[in-house]
């Protein structure tokens, strides 16, 4: 940016100086000989007034007529202002209008998701992308300082790979050159040969997976970092987790907290993210869904959906019968905004008061053996207040590189981490098989061809040493942070599997 212009982010080092803000209006109202132009610069959002009088009068005019989006400069003296956003408006004594749009079309009525997916390219300027933009950044930031200070080495895995590192069923076909490659799904099978070379390693790149689920919880494209540790048992990998998760949360708390709480983030719940975290093994996970306290927690939750259904629709209600009365254009748009929030809350608390019933009978009715489903990583994850470590899953539901429990041959060495209040799983994570023999069988266990896996195995002939690591997927951890009940909110550009937008 030019040195001409200040950056609303450095407004406090100019107070009750003159500066010049290069931005676009991302709101306007006009009140008589006043306006109020929000302008967004990148930085953030400040509040311009300008006052009939104090500007020449076609200038004033102009701007009363500017459209959303437009872009401009503005000078002004900076004024502290605690009801201001940001803290700091400016008094204003000149604009000079770039380019001006007309028609901007994401107006303050809320729209629905489709449309708004269509406008991606738009609706990154809204204030919610920005906030969940930035903690992004700083979230990516932490992960890589965290991994650089301790110990590990950057090691950059490829995209097009051979073999399936997770379930077959989502592989991504290329064709590469007249023959079929597929895309990556996990760095980890290269990194365990990085981690022979380099001891402590990670990965940080795009993931990809042919999901055929349209969840909340699922992209076909992806961010994950994995590191991988030679020399370390599943104890270890849990103090690794748990102290990388606190210490990310630890920072987006630090460097985005008026983000956070723009998007109406759990401050106080995420203060409390410091290790240890809660461990439980699958065994006591399944018991825990099939036991009583579940089927009374899923009662008790059924009642405050009721509630909150009677609530919204009363809010409703009376909003609807406000907007007879005679109101200025802004309060009805106001109003309008409100309802279609109120709406959308409706459908949803509708749709978990359907769902309740069958996720208590999913629940009850789980055996051992099964994976975890979503409903019930869901249940796990609400009951408590703090991230979950659940352990020692059945081997039959699990990848075929996990160690098997030598003290229990029917489950492997894994963990998954679900994140709090009901987001559930951010991380999934092993320490990896590492006899020849074992592996194997495991592979061959799979269907899969042992052809495919031969440079995997030869890490297992010389110098096997026992190691492991897992993978945390950035989106679902953003949404949990954020409280985002979407994953597809988290990235600037999402891909899922029913549609690709922009
Ligand atoms: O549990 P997953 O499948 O584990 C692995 O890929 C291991 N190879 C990682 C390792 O041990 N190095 O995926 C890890 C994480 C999940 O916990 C989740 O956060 C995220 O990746 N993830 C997805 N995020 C968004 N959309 C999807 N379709 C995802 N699938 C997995
Ligand atoms: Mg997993």
């Amino acid at each position: 940016m030019n040195d001409e212009y200040t950056t609303i982010d450095c407004l406090s080092n100019h107070q009750d100086k003159e500066v010049t803000l290069a931005g676009w209006l991302y709101r306007g109202r006009a009140s008589g000989k006043v306006q109020f132009l929000i302008i967004r610069d990148g930085t953030g959002l400040c509040q311009c007034v300008v006052e009939k009088g104090k500007v020449p009068d076609d200038l004033f005019e102009q701007l009363k007529r500017l459209g959303t989006e437009s872009s401009l400069t503005v000078t002004g003296h900076v004024r502290a202002d605690d009801r201001s956003v940001g803290g700091y408006e400016l008094a204003v004594t000149d604009a000079n209008i770039l380019s001006p749009a007309a028609d901007y079309p994401i107006t303050p009525k809320s729209h629905g998701i489709d449309f708004l997916l269509k406008h991606r390219h738009l609706h990154l300027r809204s204030h919610r992308q920005w906030c969940i933009g930035k903690i992004r950044h700083t979230l990516i930031d932490a992960i890589r300082r965290f991994f650089n200070d301790n110990g590990f080495t950057l090691i950059d895995t490829p995209i097009f790979t051979a073999a399936a590192g997770e379930e077959e069923q989502t592989l991504f076909e290329v064709d590469y050159f007249g023959s079929p490659l597929q895309l990556t799904q996990t760095g980890q099978l290269h990194l365990e040969s990085a981690a022979m070379s380099f001891g402590r390693v990670y990965c940080f790149g795009p993931t990809f997976r042919a999901e055929k689920s349209k969840t909340r919880r699922h992209l076909t494209e992806f961010w994950m970092v994995e590191p991988e540790v030679a020399f370390i048992d599943l104890d270890g990998l849990l103090e690794l987790a748990e102290n990388f998760v606190s210490y990310i949360a630890a920072r987006v708390l630090q460097d985005n907290k008026s983000q956070l709480e723009t998007l109406g983030a759990d401050i106080p719940a995420l203060e409390q993210i410091k290790p240890p975290f809660y461990r439980l093994t699958y065994t006591e996970a399944a018991d825990i869904l099939t036991g009583e306290k579940t089927q009374k927690f899923l009662a008790e939750q059924l009642a405050q959906f009721k509630d909150r259904k009677q609530q919204t629709e009363a809010r409703i209600a009376e909003l609807e019968q406000q907007q007879k009365g005679n109101l200025k254009q802004f309060q009805q748009d106001k109003i309008a905004a409100e309802l279609i929030e109120l709406r959308a809350d409706l459908t949803e608390t509708n749709t978990k008061i359907e769902n309740n019933p069958k996720h208590a009978k999913l629940a009850a009715d789980f055996r051992w053996g099964k994976d975890l489903g979503g409903s019930d990583e869901t249940i796990i994850s609400q009951m408590h207040d703090k991230p979950v470590f659940v352990t020692h899953y059945p081997k039959q539901a699990k990848a075929f590189y996990m160690k098997t429990d030598r003290e229990n041959d029917k489950v492997v060495l894994n963990f998954d981490m679900l994140a709090p209040a009901g987001f559930g799983e951010i991380i999934g994570g092993s320490v990896r098989e590492d006899d020849y023999d074992v592996l194997m069988q495991r592979i061959k266990g799979q269907d899969l061809n042992p052809e495919d896996y031969k440079w995997y195995l030869d890490l297992r002939k010389y110098g096997s040493v026992p190691h492991g690591g897992f993978g945390l997927g950035v989106e679902r951890t953003i949404a949990w942070l954020t409280g985002e009940k979407h994953i597809r909110q988290c990235i600037a550009f999402p891909r899922m599997m029913d549609k690709v937008y922009i």
